[in-house]
């Protein structure tokens, strides 16, 4: 069997090792062959490839980034692209494919797979918002580069006697926000699920200053305001429709200036979260992960995505995990919610 790898979407820590296990565990034990496809669904597209063996997949596990590259190219937005991509699986004798990836390059996957194309997916990202499994691997690692931001600018923000905020990714979801935030010690914690009072957030800033103690809001970049919308950096969309977030930590501290008369000042931890060597749990969850997934190939049990539940790697539909996603629950928001202030 000849299989097509790729990896779409952001990229994230841990995507390296997915590759390592799923090549070495299908020529040891399955004596297949790969192709690896350059930068996400472009690759089968335009028929970009490299070499996937042993030797080219050696020393990656602690790297972060892909091998192989990422892009956020929708093949179902290009003319004839699946028609295309149909073409040069059969051209290049490619039986069937490893997804590697979050909620749009596993949603091409599902529409791929219900037209024919054979493919397992990995569930990729940092955001932690896929549905149907428990965790995501990058998500750990994200979140222990949060904490340590959040530890070193609590010592600043007491030294100066500032609130500082603390803008970490998550556009639907706040699971990134949630989990630095309990562990960070996080004065308030904002996600997109539960629109923030403005003037809720000052009280806790408040508070926080009577105690002698400078606050640290954590807020996703995609928080919203009770009273207004979300911060976009543009309006220009991406081929999945997403517009480029980021912004709301900076207005935020404008609000707390103006209402409480506190300096406040943001951090924008940005890309720094998706980059650099995974934690030892996302490589053990990623290289899981890839191991599972050839398995699924080799018992061709294609059109499912492997998934965390509990400790165990299971198979979903593919559909299950891109047709909804996975949200902070106002339990586990509550239970974030007794630290606040
Ligand atoms: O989907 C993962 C993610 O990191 C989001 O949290 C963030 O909104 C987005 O990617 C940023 O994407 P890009 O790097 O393409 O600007």
């Amino acid at each position: 069997m000849r299989i097509g790898v790729l990896t779409g979407g952001g990229d994230c820590p841990g995507l390296n090792a997915v590759i390592r296990a799923v090549v070495r565990k299908g020529v040891k034990e399955y004596g297949y062959e790969f192709v690896g496809f350059r930068d996400g669904w472009k690759g089968p597209l335009e028929g970009l490839t490299m070499p996937l063996d042993l030797t080219t997949t050696r020393g990656i596990l602690p790297r972060g980034g892909t091998i192989l590259g990422s892009s956020r190219t929708n093949p179902f937005k290009i003319e004839n692209g699946v028609e295309r991509i149909k073409e040069n699986l059969a051209k290049m004798n490619i039986d069937a494919l490893v997804a590697i990836g979050g909620e749009d390059t596993l949603g091409v996957a599902t529409k791929l797979d219900s037209l024919g194309v054979k493919v397992v997916g990995v569930p990729k990202t940092i955001d932690n918002d896929l549905n149907n499994t428990d965790y995501t691997f990058g998500f750990d690692t994200s979140v222990n580069i949060a904490v340590e931001a959040i530890d070193r600018l609590h010592t600043t923000a007491e030294s100066h006697h500032r609130a500082l905020i603390v803008e970490v990714m998550g556009r639907h979801a706040g699971w990134i926000a949630l989990h630095a935030g309990i562990a960070g010690g996080a004065s308030c914690i904002l996600i997109p699920e539960v629109k923030f009072s403005v003037d809720k957030v000052c009280e806790w800033v408040n508070s926080r200053f009577e105690s002698s103690y400078a606050p640290i809001i954590v807020i996703a970049e995609g928080a919203i305001p009770q009273d207004g919308d979300m911060v976009v950096k543009d309006q220009t969309l991406d081929s999945f429709g997403h517009v480029k977030l980021s912004g709301i930590g900076e207005w935020l501290a404008g609000q707390i200036e103006e209402k409480t008369g506190k300096e406040a000042r943001t951090s924008v931890l940005g890309h720094i979260q998706r980059g650099g060597s995974p934690t030892a749990f996302d490589r053990v969850l990623a290289t899981r992960f890839g191991l599972h997934a050839i398995t699924a190939i080799h018992e061709g049990d294609f059109g499912k995505m492997v998934a965390l539940h509990g400790t165990k790697i299971e198979r979903v539909p593919l559909a299950s995990a891109t047709t909804q996603l996975k949200l902070v629950t106002p339990d586990l928001y509550a239970e974030a919610e007794v630290f606040f202030g």
